[in-house]
């Protein structure tokens, strides 16, 4: 890992957290990812189990965590288990966290941390003092994996291996806990912000007509992995003229051409946090009148819209609400007719032609990370802010996206910093 170390306090008190929301009598296993295969004998990097890193720190392969607060053993309440390292591992990949190391990482006692091949030896030894097994599974609603996951094939051999224990969900209990940033985690969101800033500073000096797509993604994973990133948060969006109207763009291949806009979805990860930012900068530096006015009516929606993200209100009453800012919008740049949208089906609204994605998401270890839509929003909530136009018939789309989070009082804009008025743009490309 390149980022510096997180206090061990966090995932302690994240243990705890957890702790708090049990049964009497549970067991609870988290795993590592596993290591994709790709093709031959090739890998994709290895990205660590999210709940497995927020309850432990731990940033290595073949790692299994298991909890047990109430064991009559205090040795046996919290265990982690670590891929122990040989001669030729250290040959090959390099240092492997030792237990002295782990404990540092995660607060778990030294004398409850095992290797990876002692599993089953002490395993044994907590199983049956459970009533309860909490088993983890990928509960996004969005989530479309064909893959079996670590976690999958362990829910089959646990219940093959302990047919009589009661099962219980981890993820309903994850989503909930992970919902609400801890300070640390803010702390680590603005870190993954402030390298995003630093790349999109550097890519206005940048963008002019000629310049390709690739560059721009080039400048930016340069910025990003200098300041102890491992790179972009999410397969990066450098869409220029109608491309932009593609949601989904990841060729990054085309050259930028006088007169378009550029939609740029870029951000970077830090520490397993991800920041999300979306900007749209004319290619030459300056705006047409009509990509300022689309701008400017995509801008409004944001700043009305971060209105709505403040505790108390509900996800579904906010979509429904920014979806009527946006049709009046829509109205106003004549692209809507304000008798059919009078009349429209409201289950079908007409600014879904230009405006078809949902206006936020939660954000953090996962870019679209755990939640609960039906819960209210409540203080340390993180959520982005994106809405946008796509006007296929002109070859333009707008988005803008900021990261907002919810406060006792209101919330903070974590990219209030980030230039996103018209003239501040233009001035920063024309210096
Ligand atoms: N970058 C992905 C999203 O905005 O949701
Ligand atoms: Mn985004
Ligand atoms: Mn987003």
């Amino acid at each position: 890992m390149k980022y510096t170390p997180i206090s061990n306090e966090l995932f302690t008190r994240n243990r705890r957290r957890l702790a708090d929301l049990l049964k009497p009598k549970s067991i609870v296993v988290l795993n590592a990812n596993d290591i994709m295969p790709t093709n031959a004998d090739g890998t994709m990097g290895f990205r660590q189990n999210n709940d497995l890193f927020y309850l432990s720190g731990v940033d290595q392969e073949e790692t299994i965590l298991v909890l047990f607060p109430d064991h009559p053993d205090e040795k046996f309440r919290e265990v982690l288990f670590l891929r122990e390292t040989s001669e030729l591992i250290e040959i090959w990949e390099g240092h492997k966290l030792t237990k002295d190391e782990a404990e540092q990482t995660s607060g778990i006692s030294k004398k409850s941390i095992f290797w990876t091949h002692e599993y089953e030896r002490v395993f044994i030894q907590m199983v049956f003092e459970a009533e309860h097994i909490y088993l983890n599974t990928n509960e996004h609603t969005r989530n479309s994996s064909e893959v079996e996951t670590r976690d999958a094939r362990t829910i089959r051999q646990f219940k093959d291996r302990y047919p009589l224990h009661r099962y219980e969900r981890l993820a309903p209990l994850m989503h909930y806990l992970r919902a609400i940033k801890q300070p640390e985690e803010i702390d680590l969101l603005k870190e993954a912000v402030r390298i995003t800033e630093d790349g999109f500073r550097r890519l206005l000096k940048v963008v002019k007509p000629g310049v390709w797509e690739y560059e721009i993604e080039a400048e930016l994973l340069h910025e990003f992995v200098c300041q102890r990133s491992r790179g972009f948060a999410y397969e990066p969006i450098i869409a220029s003229g109608a491309n932009a109207c593609v949601l989904h763009y990841l060729q990054n291949n085309k050259q930028c051409r006088d007169g378009e806009v550029i939609l740029l979805d870029v951000a970077a990860e830090y520490a397993n946090y991800n920041a999300d930012l979306t900007r749209s900068i004319p290619v030459n530096g300056r705006f047409t009148e009509r990509q300022k006015a689309v701008y400017q009516a995509v801008l409004h929606v944001m700043k009305e819209a971060k209105k709505l993200l403040v505790p108390g209100n509900l996800w579904d009453d906010y979509h429904k609400e920014v979806g009527k800012i946006m049709e009046s919008q829509l109205i106003g740049l004549g692209l809507l007719d304000k008798e059919k949208v009078a009349n429209q089906d409201p289950d079908n609204p007409l600014y879904r032609k230009y405006f078809m994605h949902g206006t936020s998401h939660f954000l953090g270890l996962d870019v679209h990370d755990v939640g609960n839509k039906y819960r209210k929003f409540e203080a340390g909530m993180v959520f982005t802010c994106e809405p946008g136009i796509y006007i296929r018939e002109e070859g333009l789309g707008i988005r803008l996206e900021n990261n907002i989070l919810i406060t006792e009082t209101g919330n903070i804009d974590l990219m209030e910093s980030i230039p996103v008025e018209i003239e501040e743009i233009e001035d920063l490309m024309n210096r």
